[in-house]
């Protein structure tokens, strides 16, 4: 759900690169990645022969103990948070937080970002709201479970125990009721802790539209009319749309507190607008390439809506998955104060569609700062990306030791989980780590330990990266993943 949605898929790996790897240990390059075994160590890839370096791992396990903590609080644009135990958002997220990809008009994002204004014209944009909001935002005024996978430290980035960066542009819907809107439409940046590849970042945009009216004042009667005039545009377009949620299902109900013609009439409404929005987004490649628009609805679950839906789309032979939406839960009104009104909400992710309809290759490419990407685009256009080179990759894989549980604990630290080695990755490398790819695991017979190989594959959007730059990097990857995560380095 929260975890998955919203996030750009997986795209196609580029045409074969035909660019010389540098630094790449023959023994590395050779190996096929090795299911889980109980077979003795390979020996370590780490220690590459065209990058000899010394056996790091027992110099930094006696170097480093655990880092302390540093002490002062978090400031993000201007306002100061006390740190706790929850604090874990790097000084590499908060620079992401002013550049407001967004708002900039030849960016694709925010071009993307226009084209969905166009389509809600009569709606309320806001565009500037802070990425940081509470955890009572961002999740339990929407309904989220205690125990929900996403509030974990290792899923999202938190200031401190009450305040984080927001992982959803929903984190704003109760305020916006609650501030008496009826129509709105959000375009926001959204932050996720994360796997490292062409399609994930920790910071995308997403949007969020909702719509409510008040029944006792003829919301009802004007959402039918509304839906008579879209149905109308609608039946005009070229544009299939397989539907097998139009029927309310024991797993996909109506709510108790609605009466089912107006959860029909809500759901219709929700369901036209956005087939008029993803007609609006992809309709023009679809009729470029003759084909009719294909568009799937499958039923979802949120927490804070009811029934719920997802919305794939097809796309250069695939479905695409684009947004999640649904009638919204009366309780999440009543929270907000409006509980007299009804309506629905949507949540879309922009980089996902933007790298599909602008052909960029890498998720990367929206932060390049390089005039070769952006003096390609202009406001108001989808135009097609030409990717104006492509340097070569250099890899580097890293084996280590996991700490157990019990160890981790000793030493007083968070259990292992990807994610933290993802961030320290990300934070000494930044745009320059393309994939970290696990392509070995196994467990030692004799003491159950988990030895893990992983692959961080170096490559710069802009230029060609030098085998010593890389190493630098790598090192400090290493020498942190010793101090801070307590692996020791095979
Ligand atoms: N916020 C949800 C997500 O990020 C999407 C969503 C928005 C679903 C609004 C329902 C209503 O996955």
């Amino acid at each position: 759900m929260l975890a998955r949605l919203s996030r750009p898929l997986a795209v196609r790996q580029l045409a074969s690169c035909t660019c010389a790897r540098v630094a790449t240990p023959a023994a590395a390059r050779a190996a096929p990645a090795r299911p889980l075994s109980l077979a003795a160590p390979a020996p370590s890839p780490h220690r590459s022969a065209l990058s000899p370096r010394p056996p790091v791992a027992q110099i930094f396990r006696r170097t480093y103990a655990a880092r302390p903590k540093p002490t002062e609080p978090i400031v993000v644009e201007g306002v100061s948070y006390p740190r706790d135990a929850f604090s874990n958002a790097t000084p590499a997220i908060l620079d992401k937080v002013p550049r407001r990809l967004h708002l900039d008009p030849a960016h694709p994002i925010g071009i993307l970002r226009k084209l969905v204004e166009d389509h809600f014209s009569s709606f309320e944009h806001l565009n500037s709201l802070s990425p940081i909001v509470t955890v009572q935002q961002n999740f339990d005024d929407l309904g989220f479970p205690a125990d929900h996978p996403g509030r974990a430290l290792t899923d999202s980035y938190y200031l401190n125990r009450q305040h984080m960066l927001r992982t959803h542009t929903s984190a704003h819907e109760v305020e916006c009721f609650r501030a008496g809107m009826d129509r709105f439409l959000i375009a926001a940046d959204v932050y996720r802790r994360d796997e490292i590849d062409r399609s994930h970042y920790p910071v995308f945009h997403q949007m969020e539209g909702a719509y409510v009216v008040d029944p006792a004042a003829g919301g009802i009667e004007r959402l039918e009319r509304e839906n008579a005039e879209m149905q109308k545009e609608l039946r005009a377009a070229n544009i299939e749309i397989e539907d097998p949620t139009r029927e309310e299902t024991p797993t996909n109900p109506y709510q108790a507190a609605h009466d089912p013609r107006s959860a029909r009439i809500i759901s219709e409404h929700l369901k036209n607008s956005l087939n008029g929005m993803v007609l609006k987004l992809f309709g023009p490649q679809a009729s470029q390439a003759g084909e009719p628009l294909r568009v799937r609805w499958i039923e979802a679950t949120f927490p804070w809506t009811g029934p719920s839906y997802e919305v794939e789309v097809w796309f250069n032979g695939q479905w695409l998955e684009i947004l999640g939406c649904g009638v919204m839960q009366q309780h999440t009104l009543e929270r907000s104060g409006v509980g007299h009104k009804q309506g629905w909400a949507f949540g879309l992710g922009l980089e996902r569609i933007a790298m599909v309809l602008f052909s960029i290759p890498d998720i990367r490419l929206f932060w390049s700062r390089d005039a070769r990407f952006a003096s390609q685009f202009r406001a108001g256009e989808i135009s097609t990306f030409k990717p104006y080179s492509r340097f070569p990759e250099c890899y580097k894989d890293v084996a280590f030791w996991i700490p157990s549980a019990d160890e981790a604990r000793e030493a007083g630290r968070e259990k292992w989980h990807e994610n933290d080695f993802m961030e320290i990755v990300r934070g000494e490398a930044g745009d320059l780590v393309e994939n970290v790819q696990l392509i070995d695991e196994f467990v030692h017979p004799k003491t159950g330990r988990t030895s893990r190989c992983y692959r961080l594959n170096y490559r710069s959007m802009d230029r060609s990266l030098s085998n010593e730059e890389v190493n630098v990097m790598q090192d400090k990857v290493v020498e942190r993943i010793v101090s801070d995560l307590g692996v020791e380095v095979r």
